[in-house]
């Protein structure tokens, strides 16, 4: 981790790779549709290239990064190989949604992904850090009488808090810290206003730091967030969008109402269920070097499952051939550029912002001014709100007027990663560097993803 407090030197500004459009462009104007075009085919080339390479041993992919996006030789999109989902090649206007991925790890025998683990209003969130592990529970599926869902549904997300894991200490943690109940902001919003649905989300990506930069925003007096994490357009959609502006806190006229749900970027029926709702939601994504977020997610599946395979085991489907194993959900989440240009079918990248992980946390009041910007807010989140905490390791919040206890994340943000063979860690970066080209050109920034060496 970079040195504290003082923030690393300013990323040089990104390539002029692919300008995003102005504000209010179309996804499905002429400009972003060459850019998907160019970006689609390149994408293509990379599979084929991963297809014909995968087998010899090698996971390099040069085609992908010598050949200009949109050059006109390029094949058309070919099958990908067995071990990848199928890119969502979708070039003209939204039409229906590619089919769900296949289930992760359960053909192999090996451990399903935990979900994501919900957070409770502040649980995991910048609290009192302590907390265990625990399996989630399985309530969130059991389907309610109609009629009770809007009632139960508050009771039902308390109830989520509790029984998640590392949460409920914390929830406790915090609320006695701050001698109240969770409302809005740390500036103590009061709860009265009306329900909205949400103008924001952070949709992805797990891992990424999204409880970091949820728990920092909801600090803005403007902003009024949900602690949990609804998985409406995921898990809970067939409730209807009552039932989630129901879970929504009040808001005032003026204020931003916001959730995260980190798998939102990664489901395939997202983008169109989220622009069904609302075409003009500003979308946030908080991504991160995708072998570190590999990490940090096996880590985190680990700490629930001692008993799973090794990272190193489970990253390849035949190490012997260097082949790596994207259908391994900690591996596929990271593709991040085929993940976007579905919500590129959607929504103009205008209307997306990306966080940098990094920098989250070496500089959080630097991100969090771009998410201000942004959002339309004031830049109230400002340096003063955070120090950086030597015991956790990780920048926390301060108490409003210096007062009470400081704000740390939970025990299961930030958690010491396993070793992991640096020869696994080294062809993971080969194989995820000619997608995160894709994604620099994508979204006009360019992460240095490839300039860090190793995992923390
Ligand atoms: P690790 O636990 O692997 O370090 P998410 O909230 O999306 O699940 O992301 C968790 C990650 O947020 C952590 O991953 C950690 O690196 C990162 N993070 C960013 N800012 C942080 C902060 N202030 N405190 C703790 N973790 C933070």
């Amino acid at each position: 981790m970079a040195p504290w407090p003082a923030p690393p030197p300013p990323p040089p500004p990104p390539p002029p790779l692919a300008a995003p459009p102005p504000p209010g462009a179309s996804a499905k104007g002429p400009p972003a549709r060459k850019l998907l075009f160019m970006c689609t085919l390149s994408l293509s080339v990379t599979y084929l290239c991963y297809s014909l390479l995968g087998g010899s041993g090698s996971l390099q992919f040069p085609l992908a990064l010598q050949e200009p996006p949109g050059a006109a030789a390029e094949p058309p999109p070919s099958p990908p190989p067995p071990s990848l989902p199928p890119p969502p090649v979708r070039l003209g206007a939204p039409s229906q949604p590619p089919a769900p991925p296949p289930p992760d790890n359960a053909s192999r025998g090996e451990p399903p992904e935990p979900p994501e683990q919900p957070a409770a209003p502040g649980a995991d969130g910048w609290g009192l850090a302590s907390g265990g592990g625990g399996a989630r529970d399985a309530w969130l599926r059991t389907p309610l009488a109609p009629g009770e869902m809007i009632t139960a549904q508050s009771a039902l997300l308390e109830r989520e808090a509790q029984e998640s894991s590392t949460t409920d200490e914390e929830l406790a943690g915090r609320r006695a810290a701050n001698g109240s109940s969770e409302r809005g902001g740390a500036a103590g919003t009061p709860d009265y206003g009306e329900k909205k649905l949400p103008q924001a989300l952070i949709i992805g990506v797990k891992k990424g730091g999204t409880r970091a930069l949820l728990e920092a925003i909801r600090v803005h007096p403007d902003v009024r967030a949900v602690g949990v994490e609804p998985h409406f357009f995921d898990r809970n959609y067939e409730k209807g969008l009552e039932w989630y502006r129901n879970v929504m806190p009040k808001t005032l006229d003026g204020q931003v109402t916001m959730e995260k749900t980190p798998s939102y970027f990664v489901t395939n029926e997202a983008p169109k269920r989220i622009h069904a709702m609302a075409k003009d939601i500003k979308l946030i994504v908080v991504v991160r070097n995708p072998v570190t977020r590999a990490i940090s997610d096996y880590t985190q599946t680990l700490s629930k499952k001692p008993e799973i395979p090794t990272f190193e085991v489970l990253a390849f489907k035949n190490r012997t051939l260097g082949l790596i194993d994207a259908s391994w959900s900690a591996i596929r989440i990271g593709i991040y550029a085929l993940h976007l240009e579905n919500w590129l079918q959607y929504f103009p990248l205008s209307q997306i912002l990306f966080v940098s992980g990094e920098r989250l946390i070496v500089d959080p009041a630097g991100e969090m001014a771009k998410v201000q910007d942004f959002l339309g807010l004031k830049r109230v989140v400002t340096e003063k709100h955070f120090y950086f905490n030597k015991t956790k390791g990780f920048p926390c919040l301060k108490k409003p007027e210096d007062s009470g206890a400081p704000r740390c994340l939970g025990k299961s943000k930030g958690r010491t990663h396993p070793r992991i063979d640096p020869d696994v860690i080294h062809r993971l970066q080969k194989f995820y560097r000619p997608f995160n080209m894709m994604f620099y050109q994508m979204t006009g920034q360019d992460f240095q993803w490839e300039r860090e060496e190793g995992d923390k």
